[in-house]
């Protein structure tokens, strides 16, 4: 405290300025300062308030945390209604079309081309927040739209929600807008939850009703949750401006969280590009959204258009194909990895979800199906998002039939036993999965791995894919990589002859495999298929060791001297070696032809870049592909996550916690601008 500093002057100090870091580390996400020095000054303001308990107010940082338990929620009554949206289903562009039209014809004008605030549908809790000159007095749900609950000491938990205005203090200003659960956050509390045996989430949008409607704050508070403003309420002494999207800048002027992923755009094409850009990046937001909205920009049309029964008449919501969905799990298969991996999978009734049907959904493995307790019979929520494999989330118990099959176990299902090879499966101590110990003796396990070096990013074989290596590895054409290159077995006629195939695709396969042979060390070490070697750390091995050789002979203390090599994949990595089996099908290889320039890694030493490690975040104006590519090229190393080796951390739009924890670190922040410089200087070079 300083000198003449009072007790109250000083708890005032404490507020502003630990409202002033909630704003930049929740709304702004860029921290000023360490957690620590954070936390002191929260403990500072808590002793003060315990000690004067005269000062204790409302609208205090220290109210975040949670109050009193309640009995009930008390009814609250809008002061103006809270309306909903009416839903374009047609989810094409005619959607968009046919609402641009009704637009400019209930406006009189059909030759108007129309100015449109663009929004994201956030995917969460509709709340009023009342403001009255500027302090947060009160936080309701939606409830039926004419009267909600009271769910202010939720909502105060909610660290990015101001508990003040900046620079406003009209008499009321009701702020709308969604409560709702970042992926992020809702991973790592779910995390937490399984570390501890809890109870976890099925998705953010469960989990910011289920808290928002909490009895108890304390436990709210525990659960993290972001907000959106999208609109008003009641509003008196604040001069509105003239259209609905500077209503929402204003917003963020005064400390209200608003998503920057919004525009203003005219006539109905403006609509559909929006949509379909959102679209593209949908998978990419850090939270989940259902669709876009569509609001006429000017507030003057708003009041023309007016409402039908409870919807606006301006406003409108175009949906996204959902991505989860219900249905039943008719039974549970046990597929068998390409390391001998042994993963639960549901069959399900078909269902229509992400914009496709789904008919098999992972459990990822046993103590997953067990925790999730899914069981055949069971009425399940399966989640497809993009690329993403589908999931089993979680299971609707209200809905378990009294018929449902037993807790899931997977020894006790298969036997003990692979059920391709009928080798004995383990779990070893400390892994999550089972596995089958048939190694290359298992035709699962050798299509996967002979699928794996074909692939794409491997030896890149076009054409080698599933159905022809099902039945190369059944005729036994195929037992190993090394058999590809074996002309003896792998001939035009003999390939032509097979099922699907025919001469032209015979031929095309043989080009590619030729072609194949002229490959990377990189990619060679990355298509043997070793347990724990990703790409990443074959392109780091190959830079290291620049020989086949090198590479075999390391023991494990010098394989962990590369990046991010650590003892389990140093062990992985000396075990696939010490093989024979594996030993003998790399000579064949090499002898039939498979080949690549040794010591490309002592020729990355010599590129701009060598040696320095990044890490992307945020959204960047090029995609995360082509910036990991351009820096690759150059030398350097792309990693996931910030840590001490960190060279720079480039963060785009949106930054989050990766961009927290660089600050924390103490290392060097590129902006996209000068992530560019940086590209565009070295390429020179
Ligand atoms: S505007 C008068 N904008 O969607 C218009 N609603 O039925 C009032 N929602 O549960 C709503 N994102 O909570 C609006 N950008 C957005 C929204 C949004 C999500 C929710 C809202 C309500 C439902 C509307």
């Amino acid at each position: 405290m300083a000198m003449h500093e009072t007790v109250a002057q000083r708890i005032a100090a404490l507020r502003a300025e630990i409202e002033k870091h909630n704003y930049q580390y929740y709304v702004l996400d860029t921290p000023l300062i360490p957690d620590a020095e954070y936390d002191r000054l929260f403990r500072e303001l808590q002793q003060l308030e315990a000690q004067h308990p005269e000062f204790a107010t409302h609208d205090s940082p220290t109210c975040r945390v949670g109050g009193k338990i309640l009995d009930a929620f008390t009814p609250v009554r809008h002061a103006v209604p809270m309306l909903s949206i009416r839903t374009e289903t047609d989810i094409s562009d005619a959607g968009a079309l046919a609402f641009d039209a009704r637009v400019r014809r209930e406006l009189g004008d059909p030759d108007a081309v129309v100015e449109y605030a663009c929004e994201l549908k956030f995917d969460g809790l509709a709340i009023n927040l009342r403001y009255e000159r500027g302090v947060l007095v009160q936080a309701a749900t939606r409830g039926d739209g004419e009267t909600g609950e009271d769910v202010t000491q939720n909502v105060r938990t909610i660290h990015c929600i101001p508990l003040h205005l900046r620079g406003c203090k009209a008499d009321i200003l009701e702020v709308r807008g969604e409560v709702y659960m970042s992926r992020r956050d809702f991973e790592r509390y779910n995390e937490k939850q399984r570390a501890q045996g809890l109870p976890t989430l099925v998705n953010p949008r469960n989990g910011a009703a289920g808290s928002i409607r909490q009895l108890d704050p304390a436990l709210a508070a525990r659960r993290p949750l972001s907000f959106f403003a999208y609109g008003l309420g009641e509003v008196r002494g604040w001069a509105l401006p003239e259209t609905h999207s500077a209503v929402l800048d204003a917003l963020g002027k005064m400390g209200v969280p608003v998503s920057d992923e919004r525009a203003v755009v005219r006539g109905a094409e403006g609509l559909v590009e929006f949509h379909r850009r959102v679209a593209a990046k949908r998978d990419q937001l850090p939270f989940d959204i259902d669709g876009v909205v569509y609001k006429v920009n000017s507030l003057a049309f708003q009041a023309q258009l007016g409402f039908v029964t409870r919807e606006p008449r301006w406003a409108v919501a175009h949906k996204y194909p959902a991505e989860e969905q219900m249905t039943v799990v008719r039974d549970i298969d046990i597929q068998v990895g390409r390391t001998g991996k042994l993963t639960p999978v549901a069959k399900l009734e078909p269902v229509f979800v992400g914009g496709t049907t789904v008919s098999n959904a992972t459990l990822h493995n046993e103590d997953e199906t067990r925790r999730k307790d899914v069981r055949i019979g069971d009425t399940v929520i399966v989640r497809r998002a993009g690329d993403v494999i589908p999931e089993v989330v979680g299971v609707m118990l209200d809905r378990r039939p009294a018929n449902a099959g037993e807790p899931f176990d997977l020894f006790k299902r298969l036997g003990g036993k692979c059920p391709v090879c009928g080798s004995a499966i383990v779990r070893e101590e400390g892994e999550a999965d089972w596995r089958c110990t048939g190694g290359l003796f298992c035709p699962a396990q050798r299509k996967r791995a002979l699928l794996h070096f074909a692939s794409r990013r491997a030896l890149d074989i076009e054409g080698l894919g599933d159905k022809l290596v099902e039945q190369l590895v059944d005729t036994h054409l195929l037992d190993t990589p090394a058999d590809i290159y074996d002309k003896r077995k792998l001939d035009l006629q003999t390939l032509a002859d097979l099922d699907r195939m025919g001469e032209k695709s015979a031929q095309n396969l043989l080009d590619a495999i030729e072609h194949s042979k002229q490959t990377t060390l990189a990619r060679f070490i990355y298509a043997l298929g070793i347990s724990n070697v990703g790409e990443t750390t074959a392109k780091d091995l190959a830079r290291h060791f620049g020989t086949l050789a090198n590479l075999m002979a390391a023991d494990e203390a010098r394989l962990q001297q590369v990046p991010d090599v650590g003892p389990i994949v140093a062990q992985s990595i000396t075990a696939f070696f010490a093989e024979a089996h594996n030993r003998e099908v790399i000579e064949q290889l090499r002898a039939r032809g498979v080949k690549w320039a040794e010591h490309e890694g002592e020729r990355a030493e010599a590129l701009p870049l060598s040696g320095i490690t990044f890490v992307l975040t945020g959204t960047l104006s090029m995609s995360r592909d082509e910036a990991k590519e351009r820096l690759e090229k150059l030398g350097a190393k792309v990693a996931g996550s910030v840590s001490k080796k960190t060279h720079y951390v480039v963060a785009g739009a949106e930054a989050g916690s990766k961009l927290a924890k660089a600050l924390e670190l103490n290392i060097t922040v590129l902006d996209e601008q000068q992530f560019l410089q940086m590209l565009k200087e070295c390429e020179a070079t």
